[in-house]
């Protein structure tokens, strides 16, 4: 027998307990030169027959097979077979079974003691899927580089594959089960979409998961080459017709830049610099977009203002620390996008739409159009803080016209 390789008759001990009645799960996981790998397999009910499921993580990229009598005998094989250092755990309503195989391929076997557990298939729908895992993404992650060529997610790209499936996630919540109007083109509009990574994300997740006929999706940004990237890999996915790109600053384009006159349905904007933000929100408020997604990105604005203490007065303390100093304004400047929002009868929430590991950056506001705009709350609450710090946000600026009469009545 070869280093590494399980013993005939402990290959046969797990055969027979994942074959048998009170088999609960086999999971395998293999990680070699810094990647993961992880197989398992598991009962599962769909449609009232019991099947079993296959998910395989590949550092981070999951797929679910639900498998026939063949598959599942191909899937342990291959799990028995497999080599190098691992850890297999399998659970039975008997008790568990650990097999380890060191570095060295050294196989050490550990048994629990018996027990009597409950089994309960779950239905399969208890998988957790994400956006990115709800349909065959492969060639979306590989043309846009969050992929290596076998189509494995890069370990540099783990964060950005993180932020754009939560935003698609955040996108699916705001929208809950909200269709394209009939013969209508849903269009969404990425203002400040770098590489494309959500652009062409969204696009594929609008047809593919939420299965909307006709989707067009408009990035913009002012820089030529991330444009000129953009456009290769949307044609690289046979997608260059319906996704587009304007190579602007987000001010200088205009509704007849990113439609031809029909409505802009979604305006998103995904660590759009500074105050290209609240340009983004701006533009989703102008375009009369029903939906406005926004994850900030470093914002100075703000910071410029209070630095010389206008306002500062008790929080004097507070605003000699700059790390300090830069997240209170941090946090103003997003109230005030989210108050003005609000003023301008957008339901609005803020959250945290991803982990903090994936970003720092990893507020976003979350906007849908759909209350009278100028209302007295909204409106005499963004006046308190606004008055308060004895600033003028950005956006108030920016949206002057629109805000003017809503403000001007309560102030
Ligand atoms: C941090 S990158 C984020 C790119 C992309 N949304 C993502 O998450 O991968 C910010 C992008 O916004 C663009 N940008 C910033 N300010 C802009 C403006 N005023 N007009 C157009 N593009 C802008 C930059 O050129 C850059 O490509």
């Amino acid at each position: 027998m070869e280093k590494f390789e399980l013993e005939p008759a402990l290959k046969d001990e797990i055969r027979a307990r994942v074959m048998g009645d009170g088999f609960v799960k086999i999971v395998q996981s293999v990680r070699r030169n810094g990647r993961s790998f992880r197989i398992s397999l598991r009962p599962v009910v769909i449609g009232g027959a019991r099947k079993i499921q296959a998910e395989m993580t590949d550092d981070g990229h999951v797929q679910v097979k639900n498998l026939d009598a063949h598959g599942v005998t191909t899937g342990l094989e291959e799990i028995l077979d497999q080599k190098g250092a691992r850890d297999l755990h399998l659970i039975t309503a008997r008790g568990d079974l650990h097999v380890r195989v060191t570095k060295k391929g050294h196989v050490l076997v550990s048994r629990s003691a018996e027990t009597e557990r409950e089994v309960v298939a779950m239905p399969h729908d208890r998988i957790k899927r994400t956006p990115l895992t709800s349909f065959d993404a492969t060639a979306l992650l590989r043309a846009t580089g969050l992929a290596d060529g076998d189509g494995k997610i890069r370990a540099s790209m783990r964060g950005k594959y993180d932020q754009v499936n939560e935003f698609l996630k955040a996108v699916g919540e705001l929208m809950g089960d909200a269709k394209a109007e009939d013969g209508r083109t849903f269009t969404v509009v990425d203002c400040g979409c770098g590489k494309a990574y959500l652009t062409v994300a969204l696009y594929h997740y609008l047809v593919q998961v939420r299965k909307m006929p006709s989707v067009r999706v408009v990035g913009i940004d002012r820089r030529a080459d991330v444009v000129e990237s953009a456009r290769k890999i949307a044609s690289q996915l046979d997608i260059d017709g319906q996704v587009t790109f304007v190579e602007a600053d987000l001010s200088d384009v205009g509704l007849a830049d990113v439609t031809d006159g029909e409505r802009v349905d979604m305006v998103i904007s995904l660590h759009a610099c500074d105050t290209a933000t609240d340009e983004a929100l701006a533009k989703g408020v102008e375009w009369k977009a029903r939906y406005v997604l926004a994850a900030p990105c470093c914002q100075h604005e703000l910071q410029k203002a209070l630095s010389g203490g206008c306002g500062a007065g008790d929080f004097a303390g507070l605003m000699r620390q700059p790390i300090l100093r830069e997240r209170l304004c941090d946090i103003l400047t997003d109230s005030f996008r989210a108050m003005i929002m609000r003023v301008l009868g957008f339901r609005t929430r803020v959250v945290e739409f991803v982990d903090g590991e994936a970003t720092a950056r990893n507020i976003m506001l979350k906007c849908e159009y759909g209350v009278k705009p100028g209302q007295a709350a909204p409106v005499g609450e963004y006046l308190a803080l606004r008055d308060y710090w004895k600033v003028t946000p950005w956006l108030e600026t920016r949206l002057s016209t629109l805000l003017e009469k809503h403000l001007s009545r309560y102030s």
